[in-house]
């Protein structure tokens, strides 16, 4: 990859990219599912990039309503004994074979990226806007992973609101997770799903 210097404050930025490849890309973009993923992962520098493209979004009054926290290597294998645990709490019949697939749910993807979104509830921006903010932030990390090769899910699934998990990754009042971002290398392609049509989509302002 040719070598790229980040801007910095201040900087004169172009108003626009033209970029035929970007466009493919959006294209074409879908998810992979979590269980279809595995290694390679991004490595350090690429998942520094991926994180700086995701960060990079509108944000109203510059709020930072975001943050994030990295699962990789052993770090996965050991907040499944917090998945298995929460789990087996709230699921007590639930047999063994259930519960190794909580404890394992991190180990699917080489990177899962939890996306928080931290509300600053005093803040004139209102909280809706932050909310979105971070919406932005899962949004533009697939777009980053799949920029860099890597195939990706935005994921909740029951863990992103389970108490006991959210605690554990020491979310407060004001956070909540927006969603688990789970990169890695697609064993399989996926197929193309059904889009919604735009012509229902869109409407103007002064048609009957
Ligand atoms: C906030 C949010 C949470 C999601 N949670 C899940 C989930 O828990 N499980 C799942 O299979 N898909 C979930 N999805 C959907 C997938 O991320 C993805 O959008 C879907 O597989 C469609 O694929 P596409 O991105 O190629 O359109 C979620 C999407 C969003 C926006």
């Amino acid at each position: 990859m040719p070598s790229f210097k980040p801007p910095v404050l201040g900087d004169p930025l172009p108003g626009a990219h033209f970029s035929q490849e970007a466009i493919r890309l959006m294209r074409l973009r879908r998810s992979a599912p979590a269980d279809t993923l595995g290694e390679p992962g991004p490595d350090a520098d690429s998942l520094c990039v991926i994180l700086e493209i995701a960060a990079r979004v509108p944000d109203h009054r510059r709020v930072t309503p975001f943050r994030f926290v990295v699962f990789e290597g052993d770090d996965r294998v050991k907040f499944g004994s917090v998945l298995a645990a929460s789990f087996q709490a709230n699921e007590p019949d639930a047999g063994d074979d259930r519960v190794n697939y909580e404890r394992s749910r991190f180990e699917r993807a080489p990177v899962v990226v939890a996306v928080i979104s931290v509300v600053d509830p005093d803040h004139r921006t209102p909280q809706w806007e932050q909310v979105l903010t971070a919406g932005a932030v899962c949004q533009n990390m697939l777009i980053a992973a799949s920029a860099h090769g890597f195939a990706a899910q935005w994921i909740t699934e029951w863990y992103a609101y389970d108490e006991a998990v959210c605690a554990r990754l020491g979310l407060g009042a004001n956070e909540r997770i927006a969603g688990f971002i789970y990169i890695g290398t697609a064993k399989e392609d996926p197929k193309e799903r059904a889009r919604p049509r735009l012509d229902r989509l869109i409407s103007k302002p002064f048609q009957q």
